[in-house]
């Protein structure tokens, strides 16, 4: 595979050896290199470093200067400013040679290079709850863990996908005694589509615990019911199996609009770990990590306290021998170190159960089950809001039914998608609205920072103007019909030509597309991706109306450009698709 390095990179490595061959003891010091608005790029590492060997930053900077090969190769001037800072601009071959290896790679990595020692991540995420809907909190688990595996994968990291569906605990007695009274109220799994699904589950839900509220006799048989589950017992397992099976029909029907793939083997939900659990708890109390405390096991943290200053402890085990979430979770942790190899485990879950994760991985941490080479982290989100601020209700105040919301943003679009189509068929206006109204979901949970709340705002999601994915998708697709009007004229790059600031502009940005990958992936941080793309599609936008590319002066020029726009069509495709979000051809 074709790797490129990326210029900053390669600037970067040309300083430093300037910088040890005048200040030896600043030998693998960091140059601190940042694009720049005076120049292409700005050093301000040695203020820091002529501040620690006594020495005048000027006049360091000056000999750092002096030693820096100039020319058509890499850098074309470089020049000391302010109180030791370098300024320095690249030769425009450069970039465009740069650019023209990346364009060269037809692995469809933009000539990126891959993690020189990669790990394995489990990345925890959609994990919603047998026989109940999805909501738009599930949507942002969904949305958020899919780009960062997505920016993960690309990168070289091996990822695997955990789904912890909630497919356990006491409410699966009620559920599964009425269906042993009622029988046949649940079609085999195999007879329905996702609607039906979540329609039987949801009546079986409701009733059943109408039974439940009014009939004590019927609480006791739900409660012996959960007793049988626990020692399981066959028949009860065989019905607690088709509520998993019914939920995951509707599950798939769901994560198919939202236009994810998720696979079988990685729905692996709490009850997976039933068989660890009383070895976990045995480990735990074996240690002294866990102790017995009125008749349950738990883990007691030193600074996790809740009313009148008292410990709250981390139960592992109930005092009735029960086990529940906590033990699940720690369970887990043990089958993805020990058995999956993870070298890092990845939670994307709502901000509101990030003490539950605190607790699961200091205990973990105790036990050392994680340590310094594996790491626990809980991307933990914040809220979904209305327009109001507050969180994000329907007019009667319910929580919003996932699928409900989808169906209008994709309806939302469609009219957008109408309102701007030229030469689009009915059929063609109905894909473009899917992938325009799901990818403007998606965009605009990505495009915030994961741990604020955001606003749920579908007018301004679908807005043609501003950082929304439809103006992404729009620049995408008026690049492809620039290329597809050029007929014969193929792109190339022509190195030798001079470039127009708004082409150097574009230019260095897109040679850092990797770069940005890579903080994005190690900070888990898709905003900054969306941040990226967004000012990719802005630069693009200023190129193509200062720099005429069809009408462009010379043939070269008009191929350079054609040049340009590709790679930038490229970048554009690679990094949305990275996020989850499609970008048609035509719109
Ligand atoms: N199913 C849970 C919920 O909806 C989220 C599970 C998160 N993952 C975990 N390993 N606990 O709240």
């Amino acid at each position: 595979m074709a790797s490129v390095t990326s210029l900053s990179d390669s600037v970067q490595q040309h300083l430093a050896s300037a910088l040890s061959a005048t200040l030896p003891e600043a030998a693998g010091a960091d140059p601190l290199l940042r694009r720049s608005d005076r120049a292409d790029f700005q050093a301000n590492g040695i203020l820091a470093l002529a501040k620690k060997a006594k020495a005048n930053p000027r006049e360091l900077a000056t000999t750092v200067v002096g030693r820096v090969a100039t020319g058509d190769e890499l850098v074309k001037d470089v020049e000391v400013s302010g109180p030791g800072f370098l300024n320095i601009t690249i030769a425009d071959r450069a970039i465009t040679a740069n650019l023209a290896a990346r364009y060269a790679d037809d692995t469809g990595r933009l000539g990126v290079p891959l993690a020189a020692h990669p790990g394995t991540t489990v990345v925890d995420y959609a994990q919603p709850n047998v026989a109940k809907e999805m909501h738009v909190g599930h949507l942002r688990s969904a949305v958020i863990g899919d780009a960062l595996r997505g920016m993960l994968d690309f990168t070289g990291e091996k990822t695997i996908g955990r789904h912890h569906i909630g497919d356990w605990g006491t409410q699966f007695g009620m559920l599964i005694q009425y269906l042993v009274e009622n029988p046949g109220e649940l079609a085999p799994a195999a007879d329905v589509d996702g609607e039906q699904a979540m329609s039987n589950l949801n009546r079986v839900y409701k009733a059943s615990r109408a039974v439940f509220d009014a009939d004590e006799a019927f609480k006791e048989r739900a409660r012996r019911r959960v007793v049988a589950l626990q020692s399981g017992d066959k028949e009860t397992l065989e019905l607690w199996q088709q509520f998993v099976d019914e939920s995951k029909v509707y599950f798939y029907s769901v994560f198919e609009k939202l236009d994810m793939e998720i696979r079988d083997e990685e729905i692996v939900g709490e009850s997976a770990y039933n068989d660890m659990m009383a070895e976990t708890a045995r480990l735990l109390e074996e240690s002294g990590v866990a102790v017995r405390s009125e008749g349950a096991l738990v883990v007691f943290f030193d600074d996790i306290r809740g009313k009148d200053d008292q410990p709250v402890p981390l139960i592992v085990q109930k005092a009735d021998g029960g086990f529940g979430y906590a033990a699940s979770d720690l369970s887990a942790i043990r089958n993805r170190v020990f058995d999956l190899h993870a070298s890092t485990l990845l939670y994307v879950v709502d901000v509101r159960q990030s003490l539950h994760f605190r607790m699961v991985f200091e205990a973990a941490r105790r036990q050392g089950w994680l340590n310094d080479d594996v790491t626990a982290h809980n991307m933990g989100y914040g809220t979904v809001l209305g327009a109001d601020g507050k969180p994000f209700k329907t007019r009667a105040g319910e929580t919003v039914r996932l699928e409900d919301l989808l169906d209008e943003a994709v309806q939302r679009a469609a009219e957008v998608v109408r309102e701007k189509a030229q030469d689009l068929t009915e059929d063609e206006i109905q894909e473009r609205a899917a992938q325009v109204g799901i990818g403007a979901v998606k965009y605009a949970d990505l495009s915030t920072s994961p741990n604020r709340d955001y606003k749920f705002d579908l007018d301004q999601m679908v807005s043609l103007n501003g950082d929304t994915s439809v103006y992404l998708q729009y620049a995408y697709a008026r690049i492809r019909s620039i290329l597809r009007k050029a007929g014969e004229v193929r792109p190339a790059a022509h190195p030798e030509l001079e470039l127009h600031a708004a082409e150097r502009a574009l230019g260095l940005h897109l040679d850092a597309f990797g770069d940005t990958v890579f903080e994005a992936a190690a900070e888990y941080a898709p905003h900054k991706l969306a941040a990226y793309l967004y000012q990719l599609a802005s630069l693009y936008t200023s190129f193509y109306d200062k720099c005429p590319v069809l009408k462009a002066d010379t043939p070269q020029q008009v191929e350079n450009r054609l040049f340009l726009c590709d790679l930038t069509a490229r970048t554009l495709h690679r990094g949305m698709a990275l996020l989850g979000i499609r970008t048609p051809e035509k719109l």
